[in-house]
Formats: C-alpha cells, sequence, structure tokens
C-alpha cells in the first residue's frame, strides 16, 4: 500500500469511525420517511433513537421496521411507543437519550411526525380551535421544544442538524389540508429561527420539501388521496410521486460535512413538482 493510499485509508477509517459512534434522533421513525431515513442512516453507520406513536396494525408495521433497523445497526437502536411532542415525553426520554449517548452531541434531530387534523376550515367538520392548536403544536412548535430542550442538556452542538419536513402544502390551499398547511408555516418559521440563532454554534437548521409520497400520513388526508398520486405522476417533471428514500438520501446527503454551511434553507426533495404548474 502506498504512503496515499495507507494515509486515505486511515481517514477514511477514522471518519466511519467517527460516524459509527454517533447517534441521530427521529421523532417519527416508524413509517413513511422518517423509517426510510432511519434506515438510510443506519447504513450509513449512525446509531438511531426514535420515537413513534403507533397502534393495531399500525404497531406491527413498526415492529417490522425496528427488527431491521436493529440488525442493521447491530443492536444500537432505541424505538419509543409514545406521544413525542408532550412535554412529559421530552422529561422523560431526554435522561434517556443522554445515558444512550454516552453524554455526546447528537448529529441530527430529525421531525417527522405526521399527526394532525385534516379537516376544512368550514363547511360539515368545521375544524376546532383544540384541533388547530394541537395540530400546529405536534407538527409545527414542538421542534422547537425538543430543540430548546436537546441543547440545554448540551446534546446538540458543532455540526448538528435540526431538520424538518415540509410540504407543498405550505404555499397552496387544498382539501382538508388547511390545520396542517398552517402547522408547516409554523415548522418553516422556527426552522429559520433555530438556525438563525444557533448557525453561531455550528449547529445548522433547514426544512426539507418533500413531494407528494404515498405514505400512510397521504391516505389520511384526503379519500382522493389517489387521484392525487396520478396527478403528480402526470405534474412532476420525473413522471413519478416522490419517495421516502428519496428524502433519505436528501438527508443523508445533508449531515456530510459538505453541508455545514447549509442552514436556514428549504431544500426540495421532489423532482422538481413544485416548479410546476396544474394546467
Ligand atoms: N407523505 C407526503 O406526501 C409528505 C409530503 C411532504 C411532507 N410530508 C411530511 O413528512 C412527515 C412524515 O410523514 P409521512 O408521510 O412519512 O407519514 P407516516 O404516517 O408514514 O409517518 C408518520 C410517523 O409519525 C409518527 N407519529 C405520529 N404521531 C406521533 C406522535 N405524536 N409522537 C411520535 N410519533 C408520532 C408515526 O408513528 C410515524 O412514525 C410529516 O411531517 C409530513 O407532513 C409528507
Amino acid at each position: 500500500m502506498s504512503f496515499f493510499s495507507s494515509q486515505f485509508s486511515l481517514s477514511l477509517h477514522l471518519t466511519l469511525g467517527e460516524i459509527m459512534s454517533e447517534w441521530v434522533l427521529i421523532l417519527g421513525g416508524s413509517t413513511g420517511h422518517g423509517a426510510a431515513t432511519a434506515k438510510k442512516l443506519a447504513k450509513d453507520g449512525y446509531g438511531i433513537i426514535a420515537f413513534h406513536f403507533d397502534r393495531g396494525e399500525a404497531k406491527k408495521i413498526a415492529e417490522q421496521t425496528i427488527n431491521e433497523i436493529t440488525d442493521l445497526t447491530s443492536g444500537r437502536c432505541h424505538y419509543f411507543n409514545t406521544n413525542a411532542a408532550s412535554e412529559d415525553a421530552m422529561k422523560t426520554y431526554i435522561p434517556k437519550i443522554k445515558e444512550i449517548s454516552s453524554g455526546s452531541q447528537l448529529k441530527l434531530l430529525l421531525h417527522s411526525i405526521a399527526f394532525g387534523t385534516t379537516t376544512n376550515f368550514f363547511g360539515d367538520k368545521p375544524v376546532t380551535q383544540r384541533q388547530m392548536d394541537m395540530t400546529v403544536h405536534v407538527m409545527g412548535n414542538s421542534l422547537l421544544y425538543w430543540t430548546q430542550n436537546l441543547l440545554n442538556q448540551e446534546l446538540l452542538g458543532d455540526g448538528s442538524r435540526v431538520i424538518g419536513l415540509t410540504s407543498e402544502g405550505n404555499y397552496l390551499a387544498m382539501e382538508g389540508y388547511g390545520p396542517v398547511s398552517v402547522a408547516k408555516v409554523a415548522m418553516e418559521a422556527v426552522i429559520r429561527q433555530i438556525g438563525w440563532e444557533l448557525g453561531q454554534y455550528g449547529i445548522t437548521a433547514n426544512s426539507v420539501q418533500a413531494g407528494v409520497t404515498p405514505t400512510r400520513a397521504l391516505t389520511k388526508i384526503n379519500d382522493r388521496w389517489e387521484d392525487w398520486v396520478e396527478n403528480t405522476k402526470k405534474r412532476n417533471p420525473m413522471r413519478r410521486t416522490t419517495t421516502p428514500e428519496d428524502v433519505a438520501g436528501t438527508i443523508s446527503m445533508l449531515l456530510r460535512p459538505e453541508a455545514d454551511f447549509i442552514n436556514c434553507s428549504i431544500i426540495y426533495c421532489d423532482g422538481g413538482e413544485h416548479r410546476s404548474g396544474t394546467i
């Protein structure tokens, strides 16, 4: 082995070694974008800590995901089935997270929770204040409280990323999407401000805007979700819908050192869907 190749393999080894000791935290990691990201980052060498909130059939799917990630990480995988948006969950689980990571800083805090009211503002079932407040808290503001609490416990630091998932519904009005749309705008503002305030410590915050993706969440938005999928395929410049694996790959890239200077931004992972008109 030449001097250069041995140096290269040494530095590669160190980089992988460093990653092997790093952990990521995924809020909403059992299905859809969160599960695909957990699998991809497990393959990249990260330990996975995740929350999900699943009952019945969804719990069985979650168990399959957890088994797969446990194998991929050789056991460096911890899933908690509870409402991650509650203050109690943060109080109870942040000390456990600190124990799991041996106090070392998390590489990533990802918000991939889909849990909100999908109804219109007017008509048969007008959204209530309680439903609006819950949706904006769970799908938007809860990311701020997680970030505050993790930062207080020194679990975020130089090189850590805060990422949330947004959608085209952040600037388009759609059937049944009003409350989630408000939550997406709140989340984007939360992320922008986190990145603006914490950038000086090397912590970045960005939104990833996924295109329409056939996941469990999509089926809950509207009975016509299959029409949405078909229309999206026609409208998307790449003639297909987004997959959770597309989003997972984008997030994996954003964890690389080359992305250290990307902050307070929205990164589109949708094949150009957001640039494509609907006529
Ligand atoms: N599917 C799409 O078309 C699409 C497009 C753009 C953005 N997004 C966003 O991506 C994110 C993930 O959605 P998805 O499509 O992967 O949905 P999904 O239903 O497949 O996954 C949602 C995850 O959130 C978890 N969860 C729900 N409530 C929770 C709670 N209170 N506490 C902890 N975990 C909870 C579920 O257990 C699951 O792991 C959402 O923010 C969604 O708005 C989705």
